[in-house]
């Protein structure tokens, strides 16, 4: 080992000490109060478990299946409790004081009272869940304690593009369980595109027959490096959809379907030619973009981005879309329907004769005015049904439909312009890390993704209100979501890798208090019990790279690397010599000092192994003391 290197050996702090100290008791995201009193409650064999709750059988289920899992036994379930005894009480008595999804939690050291109805007491067992800590002796000690809590947001969402890639029912019912334990109560399914219709539509059987398969994939980056040359198929009949629907809805969760209008529309017009302007045109396929199988005709597409072929705004194209969201209507019960609406490029409308007439005809100044027209005209429809429609931010131009909830994604540009005209906004800005397709890192070890970056550091550092806003245009922003598009995520496991811990950054903006916002705390005090869960349920989370290592290039003579385990259990390796680090390099113990002679410099390397073996990409600082920056001399 390097002369100039002293190793001091860190206090290694055991994971339940970690949640015990953590003023949020671990829970995330991060209640809206938290008072810790004397004293704690030992849970043990002797505990009974009440409830007294109406709709609280299933809390008291879900809680005592937890318990089996942590403490090896159930607590006996009864009807009243003796003095002395020890016990849970699951009620809703005051519920009804409570905000809505509200709850609260009162620990003595002779109760654990969970108060709530419905989604708050739900989430009342989530926070139970997160606080408990695992047994010493037999024994399970939560410290006293008043938890007071309920939602900053009521809509706090994910979306999940199925169309670019499928995704299993399997994968997606896991999916639903995390977004549930984080209180993330709407699941966006995007399930129309260019590249794959994924719904069943009875009705119009090619939908799923044709519109569902595509011959192939572009590899690598857009343009495309070539193409994979196999199909990628699948579809959810309506069966599975009404299955999902059922089981996110006993986790509190709604499914908001998405089917794309007017644009992103070439599956289904590869299944039915006439829904185009132009049905006797051959999908526009560039000579550059690698391409598997026939290139005439209407094609499904192969490759990612913006198309011009788009739905015809014609009476039968109404008819049929009427008819398309009648049978969504029927599966999904979400008062919302989302209808797309962004990304429909102009081209094909200002060409087609039938376009220009129909413009003339409705008074319609522009080709914007044009799409506003569509979008109002199904939602007339879904109106009719008793729902709401929410589209992208696009649905601004040319005049918002009257009802219409903004999906603001081009930035914020677009929830401040609906809210000012005092209609409903989910923020989900691109530009503020709400794409968890964007990348994590900047290291070359991660897999290829469609660019970006998001952190999840820069969704924790997003406050969804914007500040332009005014105390009473405020309250149009009912959430905030996080967007999964699939370009490039091709299988369930890197989606999880996308999702996690994104999905807890964004859990934490959607429903704590701006207030209670502690990157710090989030980081370093609860994350890593969050991520060592994940990673013991082999979900194949991201495994962040270690706190407290620079990004930026230091200088100086004497460095000390201070750093900290992102996961508890993992272990951080490092390196100073170039190579790349593994189990075989220095095992990270407390902090370290280096002295870089005059003149010269050391680039300290990390990788983060969490107990399950998955990596962390591998992280590098420069420890400059006035070595020349080869790059900047061979520039003069
Ligand atoms: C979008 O990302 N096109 C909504």
């Amino acid at each position: 080992m390097n002369k100039a290197l002293s190793i001091f050996i860190g206090v290694l702090i055991s994971t339940s000490v970690f949640a015990q100290r953590d003023p949020n008791l671990g829970i995330i995201p991060a209640p809206v109060s938290i008072t810790r009193a004397n004293g704690s409650f030992i849970l043990d064999k002797t505990t009974v478990l009440i409830n007294q709750s109406i709709d609280g059988a299933k809390s008291a289920d879900l809680l005592n299946a937890f318990i089996v899992s942590k403490a090896g036994y159930a607590l006996r379930e009864t009807k009243t409790v003796q003095p002395s005894q020890k016990s849970i009480l699951i009620t809703s008595v005051g519920a009804d004081k409570l905000p809505a999804e509200g709850y609260t939690i009162k620990v003595t050291p002779t109760q654990i009272t969970l108060t709530g109805r419905g989604a708050g007491l739900f989430y009342a067992v989530q926070s139970a869940m997160q606080m408990i800590p695992d047994k010493v002796a037999d024994k399970i000690t939560i410290p006293a304690v008043d938890i007071n809590d309920y939602p900053r947001f009521a809509y706090r969402g994910t979306m999940l593009d199925v169309c670019r890639h499928y995704f299993p029912i399997s994968f997606i019912k896991k999916y639903i369980d995390q977004l549930a334990y984080y209180k993330i109560n709407t699941f966006h399914w995007h399930l129309t595109d260019d590249q794959g219709w994924r719904l069943e539509i009875k009705k119009y059987p090619k939908l799923t027959t044709v519109g569902s398969i595509r011959n192939g994939s572009i590899i690598g980056n857009y343009p495309g490096k070539g193409n994979y040359l196999t199909e990628v198929k699948g579809f959810y009949t309506q069966d599975e959809a009404k299955e999902i629907v059922r089981y996110a809805a006993e986790k509190y969760i709604t499914v908001i379907p998405e089917i794309e209008l007017p644009g992103h529309a070439s599956a289904a017009i590869a299944a039915y030619p006439e829904l185009s302007c132009f049905p006797e045109r051959d999908t526009f396929i560039s000579d550059k973009t690698p391409w598997a199988g026939s290139r005439k005709g209407k094609q499904v597409q192969q490759t990612w981005g913006v198309f011009d072929d788009i739905f015809v705004p014609s009476e039968s194209t109404f008819n049929f879309l009427n008819n398309v969201l009648d049978e969504v209507i029927a599966i999904f019960p979400s008062k919302y329907i989302h209808i797309g609406g962004d990304e429909a490029p102009k081209t094909y409308w200002k060409e087609s004769p039938f376009c220009q007439a129909l413009m003339k005809e409705k008074g319609l100044k522009d080709e914007h005015e044009l799409q506003s027209y569509f979008i109002q005209t199904i939602e007339k429809h879904v109106n009719g049904k008793g729902r709401s429609i929410i589209g992208w931010d696009e649905i601004l131009e040319g005049g918002l439909a009257p009802n219409a909830t903004v999906m603001s994604w081009r930035g914020e540009d677009g929830g401040i312009a609906a809210a000012q005209q005092n209609h409903d906004v989910i923020m989900t800005p691109g530009s503020m890390g709400l794409y968890i397709d964007h990348k994590q890192s900047n290291s070359p070890d991660e897999p290829v993704t469609i660019g970006g970056f998001a952190p999840y550091q820069k969704i924790y550092a997003y406050d969804p209100i914007p500040k332009v806003l005014t105390a009473d245009q405020r309250k149009y922003i009912k959430g905030v979501q996080a967007n999964m598009w699939s370009e490039y995520i091709k299988t369930p496991e890197k989606a999880q890798n996308h999702a996690f811990p994104r999905l807890l950054a964004l859990a934490e903006i959607a429903w704590s208090p701006v207030e209670r916002k502690d990157l710090k705390n989030f980081s370093e005090e609860r994350l890593p019990n969050h991520l060592a869960r994940l990673d013991k349920m082999n979900i194949n989370l991201w495994v962040p790279t270690p706190i407290g290592q620079s990004d930026k290039p230091l200088t100086g003579g004497d460095f000390t690397i201070d750093l900290k385990v992102p996961i508890a259990g993992g272990k951080i390796y490092y390196s100073l010599d170039g190579s790349r680090p593994s189990e075989n390099a220095f095992l990270y113990s407390g902090p370290v000092k280096v002295t870089v002679p005059q003149g010269e410099k050391r680039l300290l390397r990390t990788i983060v192994i969490a107990p399950s073996g998955r990596r962390s990409v591998t992280t590098e600082t420069v420890m400059n003391n006035g070595a020349p920056d080869v790059k900047a001399e061979a520039k003069k």
